[in-house]
């Protein structure tokens, strides 16, 4: 029991330094670009397999990988890190480099061979692999089928969507939302991409996702466990892709937009998990917040749509759903001081960025986004620059729909004394029980 438990977490977690948290403590306090590392982590050759120490360390940081990076934020703007997926990689934590990363000339920087290397099953050829004028070419191709004219016809299909799910959500019992949620979002960037399809077809498509997002191909980074043949994570993640293709053919051909099975998956994949988090941390911060719901919600049910963009806002500073934005320079290239060469993984943790020079960073407070943009420097949950994220202003657009409808239709109160704890599964950091609530379903007089 406890070896199967072992696997599964080393297949979905893609950290595993023992550095992380474990800086020593005569650091230098005035925040040098990159503390020094233990003299154990320095003679670990990169890419040198998973040790005791990296398992425990890997372990520590799913428990609590907020914690542990904040720790490191408050000395240096970047310090080095380990992740068992990708390996040696810097962590920016400061406004100032992230912005000079994000916004940098496109050939400065890759980022579809980043993304690569921390999501290894990732097909190749998509919009989030490609760099280069390859892949601006493919972002213009695919832009029509996320942008705004998009959404203005689709946000009915969206509310009809969220309207049925909400009527299966049963009241007064704890339950958590997240599981519920990966399926919502799944429904609706299906139906915005390729339009409406039925219980059945999206079953199929559901489970072609799943085949192909199995935890154990995060493993394919690994040139190592290509020895391993037909049992390698690189062939069964090969085998998981064929079969969403399969599915996905199975659905009307003029249904599917023209664009590859392969390039499908990716926009699922980037779509669904990131989506359903920040609708899950939403509901829970809210749970505890009765005076923002009472600030949102008027006597007649209607919401006020300034807070509701406040509460979206500030909920994606606190709770940005993915841990990092990834960039590999191409030349070497001075960042705060220091010469980081080529090839060299750098992550740019949105939470991080999002604390600095916020009073109260770790209070949900959706009163100081209110009636504001958000600052695009210290804002950073969709990225940044010619990279940002494609799939923004759906995301938006389902948070808006999803909170708006819970509010109207349900009291919910938090399942669980404590907020929940955040927690790494892949890349999304999400809510450790799944976003516990209870509802309570309000008066039809409001
Ligand atoms: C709250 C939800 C979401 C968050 C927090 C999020 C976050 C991100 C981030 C951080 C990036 C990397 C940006 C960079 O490298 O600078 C990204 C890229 C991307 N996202 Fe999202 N995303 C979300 C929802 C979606 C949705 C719903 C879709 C589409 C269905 C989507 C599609 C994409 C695509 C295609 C890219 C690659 C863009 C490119 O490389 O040109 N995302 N997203």
């Amino acid at each position: 029991m406890l070896i199967r438990r072992f696997k599964i977490t080393i297949a979905r977690n893609e950290w595993g330094d023992c550095q992380i948290g474990e800086s020593p403590e005569t650091a230098d306090q005035s925040k040098p670009t990159m503390p020094p590392c233990s003299a154990k982590h320095q003679q670990r050759a990169p890419g040198a397999g998973p040790g005791w120490d990296t398992l425990r360390a890997s372990l520590r940081f799913e428990r609590d990988p907020l914690a542990q990076l904040r720790h490191h934020a408050r000395r240096a703007d970047m310090f080095p890190a380990r992740s068992l997926v990708a390996g040696r990689l810097r962590v920016i934590a400061s406004r100032e480099l992230a912005r000079e990363i994000l916004h940098a000339p496109l050939e400065q920087y890759a980022a579809g061979a980043a993304n690569s290397r921390i999501l290894p099953l990732l097909p190749e050829n998509t919009l989030l692999t490609l760099d280069g004028p390859p892949h601006l070419r493919r972002r213009r191709e695919l832009s029509p089928l996320l942008g705004h004219g998009r959404l203005q016809a689709t946000v009915g299909t969206i509310d009809s969507i969220v309207s049925q799910e909400l009527d299966t959500w049963s009241p007064e019992l704890p339950f958590p939302v997240l599981p519920r949620l990966r399926r919502l979002t799944l429904r609706i960037a299906t139906a915005v991409i390729i339009g409406e399809i039925d219980g059945a077809e999206f079953g199929l498509l559901e489970r072609g996702l799943d085949a192909a997002l199995k935890p154990y191909g995060m493993l394919s980074g690994s040139s190592a466990l290509r020895m391993l043949g037909p049992a390698s994570p690189q062939a069964a993640s090969a085998r998981g892709r064929e079969r969403f293709a399969a599915h996905l053919a199975r659905l009307a051909a003029d249904r599917v937009p023209p664009i590859s099975s392969d390039e499908l998956l990716a926009l699922l994949l980037a779509g669904q998990d990131t989506t359903a988090t920040a609708i899950a941390w939403a509901l829970l911060e809210l749970a505890r917040d009765p005076l923002s719901v009472r600030a949102m919600l008027d006597q007649s049910g209607q919401l006020d749509e300034a807070w509701l963009d406040a509460v979206v806002h500030e909920t994606l500073r606190l709770h940005p759903p993915l841990i990092d934005i990834v960039r590999q320079p191409r030349e070497p290239v001075e960042l705060g001081g220091e010469v980081v060469p080529p090839g060299a993984l750098l992550m740019i943790c949105p939470a991080l960025v999002g604390h600095a020079r916020i009073q109260n960073p770790q209070r949900f407070d959706p009163a100081r986004m209110l009636g504001r943009r958000p600052d695009p420097d210290g804002w950073i949950p969709f990225g940044g620059g010619a990279r940002r994220c494609l799939g923004a202003p759906l995301a938006l657009t389902e948070l808006k729909v999803v909170l708006r409808q819970v509010l109207q239709r349900f009291v919910i109160k938090p399942a669980r004394p404590a907020l929940e704890q955040a927690r790494l599964r892949g890349t999304a950091v999400v809510p450790v029980h799944g976003g516990e609530l209870v509802l309570t379903r309000r008066a039809r007089s409001r």
